[in-house]
């Protein structure tokens, strides 16, 4: 939806859980509407496996459920929670092996101090990419920090 705001050319709407997918494509035709300079693509996907291999993105966009304790056995709280670091590092690994990364397009990434931090930067910089904190989040009484990262590619200005 921020994306279609902005004027974006074409967008993809991605989550493995088909009722997400339905709901955000719900939500961007009631917020967004129909716009004749974007195109907007809703896509079911494990990750990026169902990408056209011709898609090169300016912009990646992702909260993923990583937090590295396994909070409950039920399948739609380990889908929306706690994945682990894995989820991550297929992310970054489906970036360079797709090249999905336009030259100077950026990936941002929310992960916590809940999930393997150190494990999942390190990943990404061993998968060619330059991490910067945009935004720190801490809260009251609680000891997690959330970490909202922009990762460029190392070789970008
Ligand atoms: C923390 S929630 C984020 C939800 C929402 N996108 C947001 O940012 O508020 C994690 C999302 O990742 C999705 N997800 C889990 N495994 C996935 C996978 N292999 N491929 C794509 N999406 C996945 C879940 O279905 C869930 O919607």
């Amino acid at each position: 939806m921020i994306a279609g705001s902005l004027g974006a050319r074409e967008i993809y709407a991605v989550d493995v859980h088909p009722d997400s997918v339905a709901t955000a494509a719900a939500h961007y035709e009631r917020i967004v509407g129909d716009r004749t300079d974007t195109v907007f693509r809703p896509l079911v996907s494990n990750l990026f496996e169902e990408f056209p291999d011709s898609a090169r993105l300016d912009v990646i966009t992702f909260n993923p459920p990583a937090v590295s304790a396994r909070t409950s056995d039920d399948p739609t709280v380990v889908r929306n929670v706690c994945v682990g670091a894995e989820i991550v590092l297929r992310f970054f690994d489906q970036i360079v092996t797709r090249d999905l990364l336009a030259p100077e397009g950026e990936i941002h990434l929310i992960v916590s101090n809940t999930a393997e931090l150190k494990r999942i930067v390190g990943h990404g910089i061993d998968a060619g990419f330059r991490p910067v904190v945009l935004h720190r989040q801490t809260w009251e009484g609680d000891n997690c920090q959330a970490y909202l990262f922009k990762l460029i590619r190392h070789d970008a200005a």
